[in-house]
């Protein structure tokens, strides 16, 4: 029998209990530690999938386009296991494996990967909605916490800019058909040119992604409305 012949509906739960993308996962966080990276934890790819979801939901998507969005969120990074550089293309493979050793429809599938092989500012497109909604929450997901660098004298402009970064929320208007991404920053710690030094691909490709659900994004950075 061909593989992949019993599909199943496969949810977000199946891979977060999932024991081969979990030990991804771990050593993905722990490689890009050893780089000096920010965490991309289960923190991280909690958060991606979570957004992503609301990103989905909120402007009016299918419930089962949200539960595809939280999956590729939640799976996003996992390429980092085998090395940075290529993270997308290599997480989009292993994506595939899991997922059709899951039983997962293909449709699905190949929804997902072109989702993980776009999410990268350097090389990603949005592709579909759900390629979107990863872009947006992936990009969104800037804060403090994700600083693992404990010393303040070692920090570098990706240290300095995420540590500054005191609260950030994405917020959707369905109505008005707009996606904010609103952060206060501390300009002590980081200068808000800082922000777009590192993060400008970054927004493009967030105006892309929005532009591509059909709304318009918008950054304000201190209650200042920049984009
Ligand atoms: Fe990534
Ligand atoms: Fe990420």
């Amino acid at each position: 029998m061909s593989s992949g012949t019993e599909k199943r509906v496969i949810t977000l739960d199946d891979i977060r209990n999932h024991p081969f993308v979990t030990a991804c996962i771990q050593r993905a966080n722990d490689n890009l530690g050893v780089l000096g990276y920010t965490e991309h934890s289960f923190r991280h790819t909690g958060t991606v999938a979570r957004t992503a979801y609301r990103i989905m939901s909120e402007m009016g998507y299918t419930e089962r386009e949200a539960e595809l969005a939280a999956i590729a969120g939640y799976l996003h990074d996992i390429g980092n296991v085998v090395e940075r550089s290529h993270h997308y293309y290599s997480g989009a493979l292993i994506a595939m494996s899991v997922l059709r050793e899951l039983g997962m429809e293909n449709e699905e599938i190949t929804t997902i990967a072109a989702a993980i092989g776009n999410h990268d500012e350097k090389n990603g497109h949005p592709v579909s909605n759900v390629s979107a909604a990863v872009i947006l929450a992936d990009k969104a997901d800037v804060h403090r916490t994700r600083v693992r660098n404990r010393d303040f004298a070692r920090f570098d402009i990706h240290d300095r800019v995420n540590y500054a970064v005191e609260e950030s929320a994405l917020e959707l208007d369905p109505g008005e058909r707009t996606v904010t991404l609103r952060l206060k920053i501390d300009t002590q710690i980081s200068r808000v040119m800082e922000y777009f030094e590192i993060f400008l691909i970054r927004m493009i490709l967030c105006r892309r992604a929005a532009d591509f659900l059909s709304a318009r994004f918008a950054l304000v950075i201190n209650e200042v409305q920049l984009l």
